[in-house]
Order: structure tokens, then C-alpha cells, then sequence
């Protein structure tokens, strides 16, 4: 009927229906397909959560080897992205690699852009699971100077993942469980987060029928944002700072709550959990296990401790239920097992990755319209051209 409501930032706004991730933010629930993200990080493994979001059901043992041998078999990265990928200064941010080569899989893989089928789907789908750790991992050496190939197709698929990250020039790599353990854990529970940012980006760039890889590409970039996933850097160096200022946390408590000071409290907030964050909660103890098993001391782990009891305590913060969220706590796990900081958030964009292909899928079989939001234009009125010289 022509009538706009208005809702900046889509705060009240639903997009789709979406059979995917169920989440109560009043009550701190958060299930993928209707299994307690508590359960998962307990008991699941990477792969079938990554099963489990896009087609719907937990795999039996035979369609998790099927699937696991379908990705497998789509490991190759053409040699040519080598010399992309060469091309960018190692100082680059990996965020902005990363996106630009999943972006340029495209063109080595332009099949994977026509999915008129479910079978042309899941092609593109195996397709992108198994190139982007792959383009993660050389991310990364290539930053180090190390040399590019690939892991072991005998190992899982988050093994494989480390392997391909840490292996010596000389191939050698020793596997340390726990390592694997934590970081399979962190990734299922960045696995899927409903309508957020850069699955909304995802969904809305893929609803032009622009192929997964560019949709993918797009959700990388929003993901990247310090509002977004880029959170789990900002609060290291967040904490690094208060740190280097002689641990003072009061004060930056005190700019977080100055409105004329743009500082927030990063890893702090969110816009549906306005009570806690359960996937905070689980990574604040896995925090404290990684350090302890490890045999890791690291102050800023009691510095952000002593910030969220602060913040708990504080009326400004307790008024606007701002509690800690996924990120505030992850980046500590992240630098204990030996991942450096620019590297926190491709390890949100790896984990997402199963919940961008799977609300991309469900929007592309619900055949869901164009994504094309509204507006209600503030501008001028109709005026006359003037000639520049009379300007
Ligand atoms: N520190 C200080 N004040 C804050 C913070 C914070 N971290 N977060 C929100 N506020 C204040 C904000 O200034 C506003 O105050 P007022 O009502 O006086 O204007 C009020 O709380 C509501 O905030 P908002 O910005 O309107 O809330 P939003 O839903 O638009 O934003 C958010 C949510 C996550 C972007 C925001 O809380 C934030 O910027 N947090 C810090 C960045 C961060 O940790 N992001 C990661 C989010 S979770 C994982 C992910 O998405 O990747």
C-alpha cells in the first residue's frame, strides 16, 4: 500500500523465515536446528555441525564420510591464486585477502555460479568448504614467508586445518589434541548466529542469484567490521592496552561510559542477548581450561576478568544489559594456541562459514525475492540546474 515503516539498523525487523538457528536473547538460548549449542560444543565435531546447519539433520557415519570425501576431493587451489595472492602486501589484513580470493575462486570455478539444481548446490557448497581453509591457512604462511600447499586428507577436517596453518617447511607437524579439541569447539560455536550482519549480507547478495562464492565473499567483509567479527581483535588489543597503561581498567570503564568519547567496551554488547551471551559463557571456561592445560599465564586473561565483573556490577552497563559476548573471550583461546591476532577473525570467518552456506541454501530453495529494503527519502525537493559558473 506504499506505506514505509522505518527501522534503522533492522532492530525490529525480520527478513525471512529461517528453519535454522533458534535464539531466545532474554533467555540466552542458542540452538542450531534444534540441538543446545551447549550439547554440540560438548559432543560434536566441526564437520557435523557444518552437516547438522545445511541440510538439517545430523549426519549418520556414512554421509559424514561421504560428505568428508566429497570436500576432499575439491581441495585443489589452482596454482594461479598462488600468484593472486602474491600480489598483496604481506601487511595486508587477512580479512580483505580472504575476501578477495574467495571472490576470485569464481573465476577458476565459474560452474559454481549456476545452481539450478540441489545437486549444483551441494557442488558449490563442498566446493567452497574445502578451498577456504585452504586460502585461510595460506592466508596466514604467506604472511610468514612459509611455503603453500596443503595438509593431510587422512585427518579430520579441523586437523587437517591446523596442519595446513602450523606444519614446518619440512612438512613435519605434531599433533596436539588439545589444540584441536579447543579450536573445534570455538568454531561450532561460531558456527551460526541467525540474521546477523554478514549472514543478512550473505543472504541479501545471493538473493540477486550472484553465485555462494561472491555471497560468501560479501559476508567476509561485513564479518570484518570491529562492530561485527572484528570484535575478537579489538578486545586483544583493547586488553593489551589497558595493559601497556599499567592495568587501570577503571579508566576505560570510565571512556566506555563517556558519550563523547566514541571508545566502547569491545566484546561487550549485543543486539538480541540482553542477558547473557551462552556462547560467552562456554568460552570464558574453555579460557580457563586451554590456559591451565597449556601451562599458559596470561595477564590480560584476569584483566578481562576483572573489566566483565566491573561492567556487571556497573548501573550503566547493568541498565543497557550489556554483558560479554562471543568474542570477548575467544581471542585469549585464539593466542594460546598459538594463532596471532589478525588472524582472530578469519578464525570467526572459517567457523561462520557452515552458516553462511546453509541460510544461503535455505534462501535460495524458500526462492525467496530479491533482497530490496525501503527507504524514506529526506532530501531536497525538485530544483532547477544551475550552470557551474552561477554556483
Ligand atoms: N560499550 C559501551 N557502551 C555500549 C556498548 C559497549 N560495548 N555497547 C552498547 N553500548 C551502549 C550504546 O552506547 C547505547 O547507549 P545509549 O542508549 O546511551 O545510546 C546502548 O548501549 C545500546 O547500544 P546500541 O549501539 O544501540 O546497540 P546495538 O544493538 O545497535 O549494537 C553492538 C550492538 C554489538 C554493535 C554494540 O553493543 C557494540 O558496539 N559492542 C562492541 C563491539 C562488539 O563487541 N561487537 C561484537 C558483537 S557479538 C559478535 C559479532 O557480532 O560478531
Amino acid at each position: 500500500d506504499g506505506v514505509v515503516t522505518l527501522d534503522p539498523g533492522y532492530k525490529n525487523t525480520g527478513s525471512c523465515e529461517s528453519a535454522i538457528t533458534f535464539l531466545d536473547g532474554e533467555k540466552g538460548i542458542l540452538r542450531y536446528r534444534g540441538y543446545s549449542i551447549e550439547e554440540l560444543a560438548e559432543k560434536a565435531r566441526f564437520l557435523e555441525v557444518c552437516y547438522l546447519l545445511i541440510f538439517g539433520e545430523l549426519p549418520t557415519e556414512e554421509q559424514l564420510e561421504k560428505f568428508h570425501n566429497d570436500i576432499k576431493s575439491q581441495s585443489h587451489v589452482d596454482e594461479d591464486v598462488k600468484r593472486i595472492l602474491d600480489g598483496f602486501p604481506k601487511s595486508a589484513h587477512p580479512m580483505g585477502v580472504l575476501s578477495s580470493l574467495t571472490s576470485a575462486l569464481v573465476a577458476f570455478n565459474p560452474s559454481s555460479v549456476n545452481v539450478d539444481s540441489e545437486e549444483d548446490m551441494y557442488k558449490a557448497i563442498v566446493k567452497i568448504l574445502a578451498k577456504f581453509p585452504v586460502l585461510t591457512a595460506w592466508t596466514y604462511r604467506k604472511r610468514l614467508g612459509l611455503p603453500l600447499d596443503y595438509g593431510d586428507d587422512n585427518l579430520r577436517y579441523v586437523e587437517n586445518f591446523v596442519k595446513m596453518m602450523f606444519k614446518k617447511p619440512s612438512g613435519e607437524y605434531t599433533s596436539n589434541p588439545l589444540v584441536v579439541e579447543a579450536l573445534n569447539k570455538l568454531l561450532i560455536l561460531h558456527a551460526d548466529h541467525e540474521q546477523n550482519c554478514s549472514t543478512s549480507t550473505v543472504r541479501i547478495v545471493g538473493s540477486s542469484h550472484a553465485g555462494l562464492f561472491v555471497s560468501i565473499s560479501a559476508g567476509i567483509a561485513a564479518l570484518w567490521g570491529p562492530l561485527h567479527g572484528g570484535a575478537n581483535q579489538a578486545v586483544i588489543e583493547m586488553l593489551e592496552a589497558i595493559k601497556a597503561d599499567g592495568g587501570d581498567t577503571k579508566k576505560f570503564m570510565a571512556k566506555a561510559k563517556d558519550k563523547n568519547d566514541p571508545f566502547r567496551l569491545m566484546g561487550f554488547g549485543h543486539r538480541v542477548y540482553k542477558n547473557f551471551d551462552p556462547r560467552a559463557k562456554i568460552i570464558k571456561k574453555a579460557a580457563d581450561d586451554v590456559l591451565d592445560s597449556l601451562g599458559i599465564e596470561d595477564d590480560v586473561l584476569s584483566i578481562a576478568k576483572a573489566l566483565e565483573k566491573e561492567a556487571l556490577e556497573d548501573p550503566y552497563f547493568v541498565e543497557r544489559k550489556l554483558y560479554p559476548n562471543v568474542d570477548f573471550y575467544s581471542g585469549i583461546i585464539y593466542r594460546a594456541l598459538g594463532i596471532p591476532v589478525e588472524m582472530f577473525t578469519p578464525m570467526f570467518a572459517l567457523g561462520r562459514l557452515p552458516g553462511w552456506i546453509a541460510q544461503w541454501r535455505e534462501m535460495r530453495l524458500q526462492k525467496e525475492p530479491i533482497g530490496r529494503p525501503r527507504q524514506i527519502y529526506v532530501g531536497e525537493n525538485l530544483r532547477s540546474f544551475v550552470p557551474i559558473e552561477k554556483r
